[in-house]
């Protein structure tokens, strides 16, 4: 039985979901929240797309079976490969759960803001493979072009606490090189790593150019899905809600970062098997 006091539950390979927690957390404070990163099987942005499908499947029984009312892929590779598999995994499993992905909020923002129509997208080799920020943008608009730039390089760079040496920033400047040439007005950071590099992205892109995360989006979908339900809290305004943190690898190199990027306090940091069967509670960190 779905109810109102149940966490939501946000997902990423990773620590680039905490970009889209954030938002959670500051949109919607009186809410509870059980963050996964599946950090042993990180990078996701390699994966094939039957293997993204199984992930998410796994993951989504893992956190239903914890307790939670809303399902958040925070994640681009994910979302791109495996929203429509795991939209109908929730439908037959019968649990009620609704699941919001990052590249609609993202697509939206992006088109809606461009003036020229020309857009620039940087994302993991599995997202723009996948095809599916081509397909949304020509959805919401088909006189809108996108330009898109996989970054095999750059979400590893970040979960790996980004040493910022020179090949570092060479790396960037490669991959936003396209872009500046494309003359884009837009650029969508399609994985949820990149908002954390932000101001190296601006910097090499140039002032003009209007940066999109799917963050604040997703906390507005977030919002009305809870809304329709009748599943926002009831004590909002009164309430300010908690947030927990469950990871696959080790939870030492999953918290020192974490802490790092939320830029608030971690609390509990749980880790958790996925993909054998059984979730086992492991090593503990507070
Ligand atoms: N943060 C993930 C995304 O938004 C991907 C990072 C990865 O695992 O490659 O695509």
């Amino acid at each position: 039985m779905i109810r109102a006091e149940l966490p939501v539950a946000v997902f990423d390979s990773g620590v680039g979901g905490l970009t889209v927690l954030h938002e959670l957390l500051v949109s919607l404070p009186a809410e509870d929240y059980l963050y996964l990163g599946d950090t042993a099987r990180f990078p996701y942005g390699e994966r094939s797309h039957a293997e993204l499908e199984r992930f998410a499947i796994e993951i989504a029984e893992h956190l239903i079976a914890a307790g939670t009312k809303l399902l958040v892929v925070a994640c681009n590779a994910a979302s791109s490969a495996a929203l429509g598999a795991l939209q109908d995994w929730l439908a037959a499993s019968g649990a009620g759960v609704d699941v919001i992905g990052v590249v609609a909020p993202a697509t939206q923002l992006a088109v809606a803001g461009s003036r020229s129509g020309r857009i620039g997208l940087l994302a993991t080799p599995a997202t723009v493979a996948s095809g599916a920020y081509d397909r949304a943008v020509a959805r919401a608009d088909a006189h809108v072009q996108l330009e898109s730039v996989a970054c095999p390089d750059l979400a590893p760079i970040i979960q790996g606490g980004f040493p910022f040496d020179e090949a570092v920033v060479r790396t960037v400047r490669g991959y936003c090189a396209p872009l500046r040439a494309a003359k884009v007005d837009t650029v969508i950071l399609g994985c949820t790593h990149y908002p954390l590099v932000a101001p190296l992205l601006q910097r090499m892109l140039g002032r003009g150019v209007a940066l999109v995360t799917s963050g604040a989006g997703v906390a507005r979908s977030v919002e009305r899905a809870l809304s329709a339900r009748g599943l926002l809290r009831e004590d909002a305004g009164e309430r300010e809600g908690s947030y927990r943190f469950q990871c696959t690898g080790e939870v030492g190199a999953f918290a020192g970062l974490a802490t790092r990027f939320l830029q608030m306090p971690l609390g509990e940091v749980a880790r958790v098997r996925l993909g054998d069967g059984a979730d086992a509670a492991g090593e503990r960190a507070a």
